[in-house]
């Protein structure tokens, strides 16, 4: 998970200490991302007139934490600090190691050669850099580290030193130099030839753009040229991440997959190799809606805890306006136009990553059952794997809390090509799913920060279950049903609360666990999912061995793990599936193990048999999910917390945008880019 932050001054004069410490407030404000190693390019050079140091870049990377890379940054003898530049771009970034271990070589920005001709910061994964690399060690240039990354700056240099004449562009290399790259990208390049000029661009990784204008904007669109046009907006401009953003500005411009965003001479222009069916020939100037304090820890000790809790109002903000608890009807504004046509098809493809896979697997049983439809659920890497074939009359969902993960969009455009109707389910308004779907329910949970998705899960759940209940709400037979799910649906935020108060208790028993190698976490039924989900939390949150089963499969092989010695949590809850879960419960005190149990309050039958409890509230059975999981993302944070994780450096960072704004353009503005 690697940051990028490039901060580009226009005629608005910054010392060099300036521009340091914004670059370094910048990764700063990325180091919630988790990385281990970051790295600043700067202009080097001493020289009293700025323009000249523009042809020297100065880099400066380090292992380990920003404040490392902050006292090597106060190391710099031979940097004179108090330099002005009127124009300026910096780049910066934190990494998080794939290719190679963490060290100052392998750190962004990475070079072109020994002279820092050209640099760039990057997030993705460049899939064919063997083949470039290859190609470009045989044209004689010399690679210094193991990333992936490195071939990008290389094959920048060979685009210039190649260059047809001196005129050429920097927008005009970097467009080459992507139409070789495979695989996701965000990137920022920097260049000494090119001074005070940045270039960015995006295939697969978001890419935001933040605007600051002490003017009114010209245009609240930025119109997309087709190869090599200029557009004008004469500007200063900035570029920074994300959390930054809301500090400096609300004006954000979201780049599209291949789009090269140029600032050149302060002026921004968006260009595209070619065009394509469907292209909007403009890139929208967009209001990020969201404020200091809804990206903020308040009282909790991190995001993920903060998100925890959060739950009994998040899935109230789900359902708030769609849900009418009076007269049992659901409403879903982002459907209405298809609802139709989804009732007509064939069958349901619920595809996802990760967390929101499991929310796909928590609500199949309760979606076969309203909608009497065949209900696939995908890990999206694997649909893609294996080549699934998709029908025109499939309806394909796509579940993601971030609408940004490339497994789950490179599905989607699959699925698309094929004819399905496409249907979003995503948490972030203007990500690329929420916008390449056809149509979708925002699952208004507001920002997820904590990388380990809690609160997106459970109103992903409830989003489902919504949808459910729509496809069937003109079905007289499906009525009861629908009524004791809507009901259920109206007590769930107080049930939630009853869970969360089971905190402490929690806490407990990560005291008693946390010094284990691993944790079995079993059930069926509407708590499959919880117990992929739990494990899940655990794996990536505590780094411990922890593994979700069946219990239905437990004698076909894992009841072998079982003796006294391992940990193992089940869930046994008053549903259809209570005397089948009874009897797993069974053959685990048979083998000596010491079942911890999540059961419903009252049941008196499951405590006897169990070494420890946790009772959670009755709801109704499709619903429980919701409930029973929470125990589980609790558990996940104490564990944590107790081996000694920084949770609070577990993070990531996501967008919400709403409407434009109409912004008008004049000279000498002063404007921010994220990236
Ligand atoms: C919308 C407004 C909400 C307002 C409500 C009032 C937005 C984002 N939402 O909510 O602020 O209170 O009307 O009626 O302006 N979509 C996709 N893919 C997705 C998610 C959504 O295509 O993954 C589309 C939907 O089909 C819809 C639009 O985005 O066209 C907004 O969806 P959603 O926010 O769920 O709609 P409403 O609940 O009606
Ligand atoms: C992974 C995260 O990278 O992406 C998971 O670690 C998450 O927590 C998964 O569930 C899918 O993300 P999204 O944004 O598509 O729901």
């Amino acid at each position: 998970m690697c940051g990028i932050f490039a901060y580009l001054n226009y005629h608005v004069p910054k010392t060099r200490r300036d521009i340091l410490e914004i670059l370094i407030k910048g990764l700063r404000r990325l180091e919630y991302r988790g990385y281990d190693s970051a790295g600043v390019g700067i202009d080097g050079g001493n020289n009293k007139e700025w323009e000249s140091n523009a042809k020297s870049i100065q880099l400066i990377k380090q292992r380990g934490k920003v404040k490392v890379l902050d006292e090597e940054v106060n190391k710099q003898q031979d940097l004179d600090l108090d330099i002005e530049f009127d124009v300026h771009l910096g780049i910066a970034h934190t990494r998080w190691a794939t290719h190679g271990e963490p060290s100052p070589v392998n750190s962004h920005p990475h070079r072109s050669d020994k002279n820092n001709e050209f640099i760039v910061i990057h997030n993705g994964i460049i899939t064919n850099y063997k083949d470039l690399k290859k190609f470009l060690e045989s044209k004689g240039y010399e690679f210094e580290s193991e990333t992936d990354t490195e071939s990008i700056a290389k094959l920048v240099k060979y685009m210039y030193d190649n260059r047809e004449n001196d005129d050429i562009s920097f927008a005009t290399l970097v467009e080459r130099v992507t139409q070789q790259l495979e695989g996701a990208f965000a990137l920022v390049f920097k260049s000494v030839h090119y001074p005070g000029e940045a270039v960015g661009t995006r295939r697969g990784s978001p890419l935001l753009m933040g605007v600051r204008s002490d003017h009114k904007l010209s245009a609240d669109h930025i119109p997309v040229l087709y190869r090599c046009c200029i557009i004008c907006l004469c500007l200063c401009f900035y570029y920074v991440a994300y959390s930054a953003v809301i500090e400096h500005t609300n004006r954000v411009i979201f780049l599209e997959d291949d789009d090269v965003a140029a600032v050149s001479e302060g002026r921004l222009s968006i260009h595209r190799i070619k065009r394509t069916v469907g292209d909007y020939p403009a890139r929208a100037i967009q209001t990020l809606q969201m404020e200091l304090q809804q990206i903020m820890k308040g009282n909790y000790s991190s995001f993920m805890q903060k998100e925890i809790f959060e739950q009994p109002e998040s899935v109230v903000n789900t359902m708030r306006g769609r849900v009418n608890f009076d007269n049992n009807t659901v409403t879903l504004g982002g459907l209405k136009d298809h609802i139709k046509e989804i009732q007509r098809c064939r069958r349901l493809i619920l595809i996802a990553c990760g967390t929101s896979f499991h929310a796909g697997v928590a609500t199949r049983q309760v979606l076969e059952e309203l909608t009497e439809l065949p209900v696939m659920v995908e890990l999206a890497s694997d649909f893609l794997d294996r080549n699934t074939p998709v029908f025109r009359d499939d309806v394909c969902f796509f579940i993601s809390q971030s609408g940004e993960t490339a497994d789950t969009l490179m599905a989607l455009r699959y699925c698309k090509e094929r004819g399905a109707l496409t249907v979003g389910i995503t948490n972030t308004v203007g990500s690329s799913i929420s916008r390449e779907t056809d149509c979708g329910v925002h699952i208004n949970a507001g920002p997820e920060v904590g990388v380990a998705s809690t609160k997106a899960y459970t109103s992903q759940f409830v989003a489902l279950v919504m949808f459910a209940l729509l496809m069937c709400d003109d079905r007289i037979s499906m009525q009861p049903r629908r009524r004791e799910v809507i009901q259920g649906l109206r007590v769930l935020p107080d049930l939630i609360k009853d869970v969360l108060n089971l905190d402490d208790e929690i806490k407990v028993l990560a005291e008693e666990l946390y010094q284990q190698k691993s944790v079995l976490i079993m059930g069926r039924g509407y708590h499959y999912a919880t117990c992929l989900e739990g494990a899940l939390k655990i794996k990536e949150i505590t780094y411990m061995h922890s593994e979700g089963i069946l219990a239905g499969e437990l004698k076909h092989g894992p009841l072998a793990l079982v003796d006294k010695l391992m940990p193992v949590i089940m869930i046994i809850m008053r549903d259809h599936t209570y005397i089948k879960c009874q009897n797993a419960l069974q053959q685990v005190v048979a083998r000596q193990g010491r079942p911890i149990v999540i059961c419903d309050k009252d049941d008196y039958e499951t405590a006897k048999n169990s070494s420890r409890t946790i009772r959670v509230p009755h709801c109704v059975d499709c619903l429980q999910g919701i409930l029973s999981v929470i125990p589980l993302q609790l558990l996940s944070f104490h564990l944590a917390v107790l081996r000694g994780y920084d949770v609070s450096r577990i993070n990531k960072l996501h967008f919400s945008i709403s409407s434009l704004r109409n912004n008008h353009a004049q000279k000498n503005d002063q404007y921010l880019l994220y990236f």
